[in-house]
């Protein structure tokens, strides 16, 4: 009986504004129908990649006999570590020369933003944390279940489907001193728009002069332009004057380890004394949430960084994903203008990453899911490495279709 249950007064959760388009996808039958919503790489066959080098680097470690499972330290993987800060900070980095830099293993980019979010609540003088307008939806809960003040700073613009680099500057112009501010490192996400490399410098030096603190989350390093040097290239130039920062790292999506479960979570600090301290905090903060990360997916990464084969393999696959993701912004840019959809369509080439932030509206969004059986997040975002030239014309079809018939 359910009134006997002492959980019976629970109320039924909303789905998961993102992982929900995936369970309605499911549940569809239809042959046709195409899943736009979650930001996983799918192959020109529609399959989920994974990659060879990843393949090779884990027969390496079932081969090898001498391998335990034994528990990892509380940071995580001592290689991995040292690896995932040379590989966004830069080899040739200062602030890892000059050992001013702590990185602690974490489960993937959210557990990353998770462990410095509750960092920042428990040590951090300003718990006011500015986020963008829009952002992946998880920020929010993220920053605020650990108990920081969120407000959000202007960044998309709809009229332009651009940067409202005046709103941005504006309100980082208004934060109080030593608020935090979560940046997009690259691949805006939701909206596939960032910043330029001199409005990136504007930003920094307005962010330092008023002490702000930067929180970087690099959820596509590498899966942007297809260069992760490029890809890093905001957060190096705010290490490079000298300042303190977080950065979060996921290796869900450049390296294809989404259920992996890999990531790390840096802090750039003024001197090697803080950043010791930083990190004896942090397994303060680690500790009682999950003990110490999981040891297979750290693995995988520190074998393919530190061998200079297999890291010049995986270059070259994560390249192949980007320049197929660019390829189909391309494609359906195309297919749009050779159908002459009213409006312009220019915003799917400029933007950048796994997503298009197409300006398609609840209404047209929830007519292509019913009538053509596509589907995506209720904002009109749509995965392009979800893409293929196969479903690039039954997008434009619907999205043809949703304009013309939809207001
Ligand atoms: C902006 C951003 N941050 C962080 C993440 C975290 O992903 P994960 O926890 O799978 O590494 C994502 C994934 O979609 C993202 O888009």
């Amino acid at each position: 009986m359910e009134s006997s249950s002492v959980f019976a007064n629970i109320v039924r959760a909303p789905e998961d504004p993102i992982l929900g388009v995936t369970v309605a996808y499911n549940k569809d039958s239809s042959p046709h129908k195409l899943n736009l919503g979650v930001g996983a790489y799918r192959t020109e066959e529609g399959k989920p990649l994974v990659l060879n080098v990843v393949r090779r680097a884990e027969q390496m470690l079932v081969n090898d006999s001498s391998r335990v499972k034994e528990y990892l330290p509380i940071v995580g993987l001592a290689d991995f570590n040292k690896l995932s800060a040379k590989l966004i900070f830069g080899a040739d980095s200062p602030a890892i020369q000059e050992n001013r830099v702590t990185t602690v293993q974490c489960l993937s980019g959210t557990g990353s933003l998770r462990v410095g979010a509750e960092f920042l609540a428990r040590h951090y003088h300003q718990l006011v944390i500015y986020i963008p307008n829009p952002t992946w939806g998880n920020h929010t809960k993220i920053f605020g279940l650990a108990g920081l003040s969120v407000k959000a700073y202007r960044y998309y613009d709809p009229a332009t489907r651009g940067l409202d680099f005046q709103g941005l500057l504006e309100d980082l112009g208004a934060a109080p001193s030593g608020s935090i501010v979560l940046l997009h490192a690259c691949a805006h996400n939701p909206t596939g728009v960032d910043p330029t490399i001199e409005q990136w410098e504007q930003i920094r030096q307005l962010m330092r002069s008023k002490g702000l603190l930067p929180f970087f989350d690099s959820a596509y390093q590498g899966f942007a332009s297809g260069s992760l040097d490029a890809d890093a290239g905001s957060v190096r130039m705010f290490v490079a004057d000298g300042g303190e920062c977080l950065a979060a790292q996921s290796y869900a999506k450049n390296m294809g380890l989404y259920g992996e479960r890999v990531g790390a979570l840096s802090m750039v600090c003024k001197t090697a004394d803080v950043a010791s301290r930083v990190e004896s905090q942090l397994k303060l903060v680690i500790r009682p949430m999950y003990s110490n990360p999981p040891i297979h997916g750290a693995s995988i990464v520190a074998t393919i960084l530190k061998d200079r084969d297999m890291y010049n393999e995986w270059t070259v696959e994560l390249k192949a994903m980007a320049d197929r993701i660019i390829s189909m912004r391309q494609k359906l840019f195309d297919a749009l203008s050779a159908r002459g959809t009213p409006g312009d369509w220019s915003h799917i080439i400029k933007q950048i990453g796994m997503f298009t932030f197409t300006g398609l509206n609840t209404e047209q969004v929830a007519f292509m899911t019913k009538e053509y059986h596509i589907y995506m997040t209720s904002d009109g975002r749509i995965s392009m490495a979800g893409l293929s030239s196969r479903t690039v014309p039954l997008l434009a079809d619907a999205i043809h279709a949703a304009v013309t018939r939809v207001g």
